[in-house]
């Protein structure tokens, strides 16, 4: 396949509308699929390692798949056993095959990121491409610290985007790094290239992001230091040159995707449902500190231990929200919960402001754009000022309208989640990228009486 013929195909080119319409209450239960982050990264962690890693609970959405695939073209062989049952035979770090073929993410930012980290450590070249959609995103804040490492930039699209070819340094360089933005994606393509350095890589960010990749190095036998630094930050340093030895990966659940479920049922009147395992990781759950703001009827139950993260069944009844103030310090903990949360106070009393989102727009779409309008198509008021979302909540919303996905996957299911409480039904104008992320979601929902035509 030449450089540019991935299968970039935009969705666009064969949309599937949905439609979802106000009816009975939720009720039910439901275990969201497997986490997506998590996910990327036990594939990828299987591919370093020498041997066998077997997975269990592995999303099985459009997004993962593409990085088993990458992960099979740089040398892994890679096999499902079973549902979200996955082996990795891994090649092991400093032993990856140059990928004959571009490696074609489709609209996963994560993988290609994350897999640029591995590539930008060993002596090989790759190019990466995927949908239109991950053609608009910025690429320039991976390549930049992997060029301090030694990468290459063979070809690139104008501005630093995909698609890139990249030369990965045969020996990376240890650098100390400062993330300009908070992005777990960024930090983690560091330490994946890092992996490969003959010294020690640092990487120190002033919000916290998510430390599944942390986590999970250290579960495969790296030498990892995480310690506080500044108010909200962190420290991280990793010993070069590590012999990862595969271990076992136990996926919980998607908090991303728990929270359709969990907004549907706070606004649904009359809804009751349990949502079993969701990850309770504290740099995951900001939407559940805002909605127990927002005065939701949220309990707690059975917390316990799953694949070395914290994990809970939450039950979730409807009741009125009020409006609050979201702090800027919080948007890394939500950071993808953000458009329903939006939804979730279009229902509440009064104002909910949600600060500091700059990087909402640089999400799988311009999300703070794609929220504003879907908004303003179902009669909220609502307003951006600078990089804040301000939305006046009621407790009755017209809906009516049709939103713009702009092939992404939570504005469609956030969108989908408002129509199943507004007066009038909502309708989405492509709902194909929701198989990204939650492949299951329209039968999951229906399950606990959503309805959607
Ligand atoms: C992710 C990090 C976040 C998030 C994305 C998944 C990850 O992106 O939005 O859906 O798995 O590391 P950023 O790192 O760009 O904030």
């Amino acid at each position: 396949m030449s450089e540019n013929a991935a299968s970039n195909k935009s969705h666009h080119d064969d949309p599937q509308p949905l439609s979802a319409r106000p009816g009975a209450p939720l009720s039910g239960r439901l275990r969201p699929p497997g986490d997506k982050s998590i996910s990327h990264r036990a594939l990828i962690l299987g591919l370093l390692a020498v041997g066998e890693t077997k997975i269990e609970g592995l999303l099985e959405g459009d997004d993962v798949l593409r990085t088993a695939q990458a992960c099979r073209q740089l040398g892994a062989k890679v096999d499902r056993t079973g549902p979200g049952a996955w082996t990795v035979h891994g090649a092991g770090a400093g032993s990856l095959l140059e990928p004959r073929e571009t490696l074609d993410f489709g609209n996963a930012g994560t993988g290609t990121r994350l897999m640029m980290g591995v590539v930008g450590g060993h002596g090989i070249s790759a190019t990466f491409d995927g949908d239109a959609s991950l053609r608009k995103r910025p690429m320039k804040r991976i390549l930049d610290p992997l060029l301090l490492m030694g990468s290459e930039i063979v070809s690139q699209a104008e501005g630093g985007r995909c698609p890139v070819r990249l030369k990965g340094a045969a020996e990376p360089a240890p650098i100390e790094y400062r993330t300009p933005v908070p992005s777990a994606q960024l930090k983690s393509a560091i330490l994946l290239a890092g992996l490969n350095s003959p010294g020690r890589t640092v990487v120190i960010e002033t919000e916290a992001s998510r430390d599944h990749t942390e986590k999970m190095l250290a579960w495969f036998g790296a030498t990892i230091r995480s310690e506080p630094d500044g108010p909200h930050g962190r420290r991280i340093t990793l010993e070069g040159r590590p012999d990862l030895k595969p271990k076992p990966v136990v996926v919980p659940a998607d908090p991303s995707s728990g929270a359709f479920a969990l907004v549907a049922a706070l606004i649904t009147p009359g809804s009751d449902i349990v949502i079993e395992g969701m990850m309770m990781n504290p740099l995951r759950i900001g939407l559940i500190d805002t909605l127990f703001e927002m005065g939701a009827a949220i309990e707690v139950l059975n917390k316990r231990q799953e694949g070395g993260e914290d994990v809970a069944d939450l039950r979730v009844r409807a009741c009125s929200l009020k409006g609050v103030d979201v702090p800027a310090a919080r948007a890394p903990s939500m950071i993808d919960e953000y458009p329903v949360l939006a939804v979730a106070a279009a229902f509440a009393q009064g104002e909910t402001r949600m600060r500091g989102l700059s990087e909402l727009r640089v999400k799988e779409s311009d999300r703070l754009a794609a929220v504003a309008a879907g908004l303003d198509a179902a009669g909220v008021v609502n307003r951006i000022e600078g990089d804040d979302l301000i939305v006046t909540g009621a407790a009755q919303v017209r809906g009516g309208g049709s939103v713009a996905t702009h092939m992404d996957h939570r504005i469609a299911m956030s969108f989908l989640v408002m129509g199943l409480a507004s007066q009038e039904p909502v309708r989405i104008d492509d709902s194909s990228m929701i198989a990204t992320s939650f492949p299951t979601f329209r039968p999951e929902m229906e399950r606990l009486g959503a309805q959607f035509f």
